[in-house]
């Protein structure tokens, strides 16, 4: 099979739970030898006594046949217990292994990979194509050896019984229908890969409808989209319905299918045992050892269906567990300790999609402890440039180095723990305020952190809270203004304490009073450190130490702001318009 093979490599997650598949298996067999045979067993020998004519048993035999009934149905119903306790427990096992090895890779796949994904799609392959893979494997585990094994057994059977002279013409006519069960068995395989590649990719972006909504909530109500949203969700539910039945339809078919072609072999071996006249009891036991090949087959078809299924889900897991970690720790690392933060771009190049350059041949040194304010038009490639410096993106062509070291050549811990950002909008995590200030630097003090606090002017607030520094801030920090949010940024900045600080000013206006608190907190943030601030107002940009003009991915000019004012038209034309704005 080759559906078998295509999961071979992640049999190791099976392997991992060598301690429960054992047990799983043992009890599944028991539990089989108790229903398969010890209840026929019981049917054959031990109840015939009871009614043999003019038996005249003792009452206290009776008792203990019949106290047989309970108890054989006791043995079957704890070891059937046990089997599906084992098979779950490495079910849901082994799901934690793949959606741990999935959510792992994302951790560490570069930026863009992410950026150029929906959100929605990859929870929904990290959720719900990791189900779909784990019941593969559960069902494998299950009926993968016990199946194949009957089938065996009931082949073996039917050729003893040709080598034993009954009928050898009628075996070899039941051996030869057998292989028939295969043909709707990979026809439906056949069918269901492809409807299930379209099921989960399906599934995938009504996860990112659904995400993408509860993200927008505001807009939704501010732009009145609630029966536009509800529409849109609804048409994607609605094809996965229509996916769904026709896994269905495909999928039920089989086991019917199988049974026409079994009842075929049984009407097939009666018609010639009638016309060969073998004994009654050869003939009912040649249709026994067939009904036995039969039943695993149709197992192996509904496994077989699984598998494919499978497949599809794997198909869509591997484009994050096989997608190369391009962005990765060198080979042998230099050693780097604290870095003093002169930033020198050599000809750097840089395409998000080839043969799309975003930053054309960049040349750029900015010395240890400046000051650097980049300006220029909406789209002229000043994030991108601040965004190659921790390695969030890597450059297509040229290096980035700091205080001469190539950032390739550096362990990205090393790199990235030199480096504080502050973004535009500072996401937070649901947690308290504590522990998101702390993920500046987790090993700070308490006394630091609220330093820290201190000095980005968000101790007040913080204290204000009814819970003070434990406060719940919510999902992003939902709970708290823009402006508090910024400051917790800040403060995390300062208790990094970083060489080298990146900082994306806000372009939204904050209120006048939380605008001076940030501008004083800044001022004392930047000192001994390289900044790199992309900025957005005028005071930040005079005061910065040089600045770099941006347009169109190149650096058009850069100096003073009085150099640059002299000298530059389109800065001149940027410094009017934001001054004129303030
Ligand atoms: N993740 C991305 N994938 C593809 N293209 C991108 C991506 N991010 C930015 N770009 C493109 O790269 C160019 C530079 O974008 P960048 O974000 O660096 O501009 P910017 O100068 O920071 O603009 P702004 O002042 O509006 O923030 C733009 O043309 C933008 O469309
Ligand atoms: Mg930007």
């Amino acid at each position: 099979m080759r559906s078998l093979r295509r999961l071979q490599p992640y049999f190791h997650y099976l392997w991992a739970q060598r301690r429960t598949v054992p047990a799983a298996i043992v009890y599944g067999a028991l539990y089989a030898a108790t229903s398969g045979f010890g209840l026929p067993t019981l049917i054959q020998y031990v109840f015939p006594p009871i009614f043999a004519p003019g038996g005249g048993l003792e009452t206290s035999t009776v008792a203990m046949i019949a106290a047989c009934i309970p108890l054989a149905f006791l043995l079957r119903g704890i070891t059937g217990y046990l089997n599906s306790y084992y098979t779950q427990l490495t079910g849901v096992r082994i799901l934690e292994a793949i959606r741990l090895d999935y959510f792992r890779k994302l951790q560490v796949l570069p930026l863009s990979f992410v950026q150029n994904r929906q959100v929605g799609d990859l929870i929904s392959r990290g959720l719900s194509d990791t189900a779909q893979l784990q019941q593969a494997i559960t069902l494998m585990a299950n009926d993968g050896i016990k199946q194949p094994l009957t089938l065996v057994m009931a082949l073996g059977y039917l050729v003893w019984q040709a080598f034993t002279g009954q009928g050898v013409g009628i075996v070899l006519l039941c051996l030869a229908i057998i292989p028939l069960a295969i043909f709707p068995v990979r026809f439906v395989g056949r069918k269901i890969v492809k409807r299930a590649q379209v099921l989960q990719a399906q599934l995938g972006s009504a996860t990112s409808v659904f995400s993408e909504n509860l993200a927008a909530s505001r807009e939704v109500r501010a732009f009145g989209l609630e029966q536009q949203q509800t529409n849109r969700f609804g048409a994607l539910t609605h094809d996965l319905v229509i996916s769904q039945m026709k896994i269905v339809k495909y999928a039920q078919a089989l086991t019917p299918a199988i049974e026409v072609i079994s009842a075929g072999g049984v009407a097939l071996t009666m018609f010639l045992a009638y016309d060969t006249g073998i004994s009654l009891d050869a003939f009912l036991a040649l249709v026994g050892a067939l009904y036995f090949a039969y039943e695993p087959m149709k197992k192996i078809g509904a496994l077989n269906n699984e598998l494919k299924r499978a497949g599809a889900s794997l198909d869509r897991l591997e484009v994050v567990l096989l997608e190369p970690v391009s962005i990765a720790d060198p080979v042998s690392p230099v050693t780097v300790d604290r870095l003093k933060g002169e930033l020198t771009f050599a000809n750097v190049t840089f395409a998000y999609k080839t043969g799309e350059t975003v930053l054309h041949d960049l040349t750029m040194r900015i010395p240890a402890g400046a000051v650097c304010a980049l300006v220029g038009p909406s789209g002229a490639g000043k994030s991108t440039f601040v965004n190659l410096v921790p390695r969030f993106f890597e450059a297509t062509g040229g290096k980035v180095l700091i205080d001469g070291l190539d950032v390739r050549d550096m362990r990205l811990a090393d790199l990235r723990r030199n480096i504080a950002i502050v973004s535009q909008d500072p996401v937070l995590f649901n947690d308290s305020i504590y522990n998101n200030l702390l993920l500046g630097r987790p090993d700070a003090q308490r006394d630091e952190v609220i330093a820290a606090a201190k000095n980005a002017f968000a101790h007040d607030f913080i204290i204000a809270e009814k819970d003070g520094y434990d406060s719940i801030v919510g999902e992003r920090g939902v709970r708290l203004s823009g402006g508090q949010k910024q400051r917790i940024a800040l403060a995390r900045a300062f208790l990094r304490n970083a060489p080298i600080l990146i900082l994306d000013e806000a372009t939204s206006a904050l209120d006048s009073e939380s605008e001076a608190y940030i501008q004083t907190a800044l001022q004392s943030l930047v000192v001994g450190k390289t900044v790199l601030i992309i900025a957005h107002r005028f005071s930040t940009i005079r005061d910065a130490s040089m600045i770099l003009v941006f347009n169109q991915g190149r650096i058009v000019a850069s100096g003073t702001h009085a150099d640059l004012h002299a000298q530059s038209a389109l800065y001149r034309s940027l410094y009017d318009r934001q001054s004129g704005g303030t």
